[in-house]
């Protein structure tokens, strides 16, 4: 059987070049999506008076025996399905006969596949969403079971001031919960309806597009024919939205396995999470966390794909724009495994308080005390000059600066009196930071309960 375009043409295409071409592979999980499509367009002609009644109720119920095929996965395809459109639509002749060939009318693939592929996107962002929301949920929780439990905080992986566990894990949901408005804003550009652009310079048939976009639940109708077919910028923001969020997780990730080496000891991944070595029998690797890393490159390289075929490329439908679908695929996909392995992670490790108490040194608190001299009426500057005499002093004695006596802390200044036992804890360095988005109990209480309000809106 020749190509549904295959009028004009004298000779077959050669062999390779229909492999090369064809998009089935990739495009025929748009099926659904494709006949709910058709029977939209269907329902808009029969409007603008193409079909009857009688031609529309047959169109439509031989449409839902594809789309039953499809489900059932009893859908057969044949070697010159060419891409998911023509598919449909070739079965759709094999049940309901020539009148199937009215379906097309004012109608072409290009606005077709762009209609196709934000209807899929907009089923898949949804399911990514409350992926998103419960990853986001899970973090809180954690949080907010844990919020006494203290730990070092690191810049450069140096041990820098103490924080709380809960501060740290709830800087992860901040970052999720910029992704989580990053995907409602660009789920507004997707929910645009292409359809009734045709190829190129619109519909001749005088159908309703508002009327269409609404039937298949689109908010609004693209506004302009050529830049309908053309656009792939909803693509590249959602690719662009998937590699942000790779990069979160990666960054939760790294975090995650550092800690749970031997060497931290902060946190335990559970056995649901962990593989084993084939040689090692003492191993048990962080492989969970590991793969969100690993796979983060795929979700930046889609991005750069989808730009690099879109980079240049003449105004309208070029069939570059057939290579949009595999990267998006892929992205949509990754994002629905990262998402929940990562909540998983979280919500079953296992926390342990000791050894993140004793990775707390006294030098951590060596702000705190410069902070005290402050109070005490020294500008910053010089306050950090006496505390780094007294961390030389007390590498010099061997003892930690909480052990050092009144009279070392009074030989670096003289401001230094009784009082400054107050300072000399963690407790108290991450209390003192009390104010919104710092490490005091209240302070990270509050974030918790504004993240709370965000979730539930
Ligand atoms: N398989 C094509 C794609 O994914 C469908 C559109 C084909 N349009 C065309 N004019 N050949 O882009």
């Amino acid at each position: 059987m020749p190509a549904l375009w295959g009028g004009r043409f004298t000779e077959d295409t050669d062999a390779l070049m229909w492999a090369f071409n064809a998009s089935i592979s990739v495009d025929q999980r748009m099926a659904l999506v494709d006949i709910w499509g058709s029977q939209a367009y269907a329902r808009a002609i029969q409007k603008a008076s193409v079909l009857t009644e009688n031609e529309l109720t047959k169109l439509v119920s031989g449409l839902d025996v594809v789309a039953d095929e499809f489900e059932q996965g009893t859908f057969a395809l044949a070697d010159k399905d060419e891409d998911i459109h023509t598919a449909v639509e070739r079965r759709l002749g094999e049940i309901i006969g020539p009148l199937a060939g009215k379906l097309h009318t004012g109608r072409s693939r290009n606005d077709q596949v762009a209609t196709d592929v934000r209807l899929y996107m907009l089923e898949a962002l949804g399911h990514l969403s409350e992926m998103l929301d419960a990853t986001c949920k899970t973090i809180v929780d954690k949080a907010a079971e844990h919020i006494d439990v203290l730990m070092p905080g690191y810049t450069h992986m140096q041990p820098a001031q103490p924080v709380r566990f809960s501060h740290w894990l709830m800087s992860y949901f901040w970052m999720l919960d910029r992704d989580r408005e990053r995907l409602a804003d660009l789920t507004k550009r997707v929910s645009c309806c292409p359809l009734g652009a045709g190829a190129l310079a619109g519909n001749a048939y005088g159908i309703d597009r508002q009327a269409l976009a609404k039937d298949l639940g689109f908010d609004d109708i693209t506004w302009n024919s050529m830049d309908a077919v053309a656009d792939r910028d909803m693509i590249i923001e959602c690719l662009s939205w998937g590699a942000q969020i790779g990069l979160h997780l990666s960054r939760l990730a790294e975090d995650i396995i550092i800690w749970s080496t031997r060497e931290f000891g902060f946190v335990h991944l559970s056995d649901r999470y962990s593989t084993g070595s084939s040689i090692m029998p003492q191993k048990k690797n962080p492989d969970s966390m590991e793969l969100v890393r690993g796979k983060t490159g795929r979700l930046l390289a889609n991005l750069i794909q989808i730009m690099a075929v879109c980079k240049g490329i003449p105004s309208t439908y070029d069939k570059d724009l057939q290579e949009d679908k595999e990267a998006l695929f892929d992205t949509l996909d990754t994002l629905g495994m990262l998402l929940p392995i990562t909540a998983g992670v979280v919500a079953t490790m296992t926390i342990d308080a000791d050894k993140m108490a004793a990775a707390l040194s006294d030098e951590l608190i060596a702000t705190d005390i410069a902070d005290y001299l402050v109070k005490k009426g020294l500008p910053f500057r010089e306050a950090h000059g006496i505390v780094g005499r007294l961390v030389l002093l007390s590498e010099d004695k061997g003892v930690g600066l909480c052990s050092l006596s009144l009279e070392d802390y009074r030989s670096t200044c003289e401001l230094f009196e009784a009082d400054v036992q107050g300072v000399l804890s963690f407790e108290a360095s991450v209390e003192a930071r009390d104010t919104a988005g710092g490490t005091a109990r209240s302070a990270v209480l509050e974030q918790i309960t504004e993240a709370r309000k965000r979730l539930a809106q």
